[in-house]
């Protein structure tokens, strides 16, 4: 779909030109018959180069009609990777078939960030719909040297990136608990990692009785999904854990009809661990990783948890229920129990869809981020910028904790409604120990999100910026 060039093939649908505005340079593209008709065009439809300005024009070389397509993105000092990616979205995203991207200017050049446009434009969810939308756009990008290693990565994060967005766009008939741990299987094979999955029984001998409990209503049973990837020397281990919440009604605390709707993107946070593993071991990087997922149905039914429910987790801690609805930092905080305990995990990176709390806060175009560690926040937020998934720190005061004591039991479930993403961290922190960890929420940034060069439903957020933190930490 995405290849790096350094000789144009012989036919193409459209050739792109990236031009800066008042750049249009067309010195030995053309013939000078032609070179001179465009500049006519470009005149008389007053094209300049503008941001998300067009110039499509079919003429005549050499007894074949070829179609240059000029994109403009506005002036090269105002420039930046997001004017990039809005451009390239909006403007590619009514184009199909085969094109050759150029550039006079190296700085339009950048090919890791039109390939992930590529991806965003190409993907749909069509096995549901009788007629299949059958052409794609796919781009040779045409460089001055070859780079085989990126082109492979680039396209190995855009495909990962839609086995994520494909999970979460499933609907919650088809991904249960069983079918996740199935597909995980199929992908660990077709990867090249490990995989295990515990069922309630095992569940229950070990201990983590928190995701039992939170999936017990449910026709499927919770499942425990290990995803393990060892190729390095090192003792460093990375965990990622993803809240796998295959639907989330709420439980008893039953949601509302309209915020119900969108739960069966709850488990984006397993669609994004698993694919950053695909990725991750596909590339075949020097680094040891490994995947959780709590999979479990948060659903109603006469053996439902209750409000109320004192449930001991993995760790010997005992959890109050106060609201069902607060489902996930449960599941969660066995799963970093077991990461610490069992996994011996030197870091550890969670990533759920927790709160509304941070839809509120940040809205649907920044992921929220927690961490115990500084050191780990900065590195990370370097990664993020790198990738341009935006991220921003969120604060984890003593406070919060306080407001999670329970008179009952050793912890509860939810603090107060005012700044609740703050003690739903603060939940999860005190499963990890004394690892370095990060929180990502990301029940804004996983689904619907505002971003103007993704489309509607599913993001794939944070594949990318997993991809290069993992990327980042491996030996070579
Ligand atoms: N899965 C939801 C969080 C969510 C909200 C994700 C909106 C995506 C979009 C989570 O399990 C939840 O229900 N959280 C409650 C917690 C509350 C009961 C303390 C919330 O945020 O309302
Ligand atoms: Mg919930
Ligand atoms: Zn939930």
């Amino acid at each position: 779909m995405f290849n790096i060039l350094t000789k144009m093939d012989k036919e193409y649908d459209y050739k792109l030109y990236l031009i800066y505005e008042g750049e249009l340079n067309l010195d030995s593209k053309f013939s000078e018959k032609n070179i001179e008709f465009i500049k006519k065009v470009a005149l008389k439809q007053k094209f300049t180069g503008k941001k998300s300005e067009v110039l499509k024009i079919s003429i005549d070389e050499n007894e074949k009609i070829v179609t240059p397509i000029f994109i403009g993105f506005g002036k090269k000092e105002e420039f930046n990777e997001d004017i990039y990616r809005e451009v390239i979205f909006e403007t590619l995203s009514s184009i199909k078939g085969k094109v050759s991207v150029e550039s006079d200017d190296k700085t339009l050049l950048l090919p890791e960030v039109f390939g992930e446009i590529v991806y965003n434009i190409n993907y749909s969810l069509d096995c549901f719909k009788e007629k299949k939308e059958s052409e794609k756009l796919s781009v040779d990008f045409i460089l001055e040297s070859e780079n085989k290693e990126l082109e492979r990565e680039i396209n190995l994060i855009g495909a990962t990136t839609d086995i994520a967005r494909d999970l979460v766009n499933l609907p919650a008939n088809i991904i249960n608990p069983t079918t996740l741990s199935e597909r995980v299987v199929e992908l660990g094979k077709e990867y090249g990692f490990e995989v295990e999955v515990l069922d309630e029984s095992e569940l229950i001998k070990l201990g983590m009785n928190l995701l039992v409990e939170v999936g017990k209503a449910s026709e499927t049973k919770s499942k425990f999904i290990v995803m393990r990837y060892l190729n390095s020397d090192t003792d460093r281990k990375i965990a990622l854990v993803g809240k796998g919440l295959t639907y989330d009604t709420g439980g008893l605390c039953i949601k509302p009809d309209d915020s119900m709707f969108e739960m069966k993107s709850d488990m984006a946070g397993a669609g994004t661990v698993i694919a950053t593993m695909c990725a991750v071991a596909k590339m075949g990087l020097k680094t040891n990783l490994i995947s959780l997922v709590p999979a479990c149905e948060n659903a109603v039914g006469g053996n439902a948890y209750r409000p109320s429910d004192i449930i001991k987790s993995m760790s010997g801690k005992t959890v109050e229920i106060i609201n069902t609805d607060a489902e996930g930092r449960l599941a969660l905080a066995d799963a970093l129990t077991y990461a610490v305990q069992k996994e011996k995990a030197t870091e550890i990176i969670d990533v759920a869809t927790l709160t509304g709390a941070i839809l509120v806060a940040l809205g649907t175009f920044a992921t929220g981020v927690f961490s115990n560690s500084d050191k780990m926040y900065e590195e990370f937020e370097k990664v993020s910028l790198k990738s341009g998934e935006k991220i921003w720190r969120m604060p984890l005061f003593e406070q919060y904790r306080s407001q999670i004591v329970s008179e009952i039991a050793d912890i509860k479930n939810i603090g107060v409604r005012m700044g609740g993403v703050g003690s739903s961290a603060k939940f999860l922190e005190e499963f990890v120990e004394k690892t370095p960890w990060i929180h990502l929420d990301i029940a804004g940034t996983a689904y619907d999100s505002s971003i103007k060069w993704l489309k509607k439903g599913a993001t794939g957020v944070m594949v990318k910026t997993l991809y290069n933190y993992v990327k980042s930490k491996g030996t070579l």
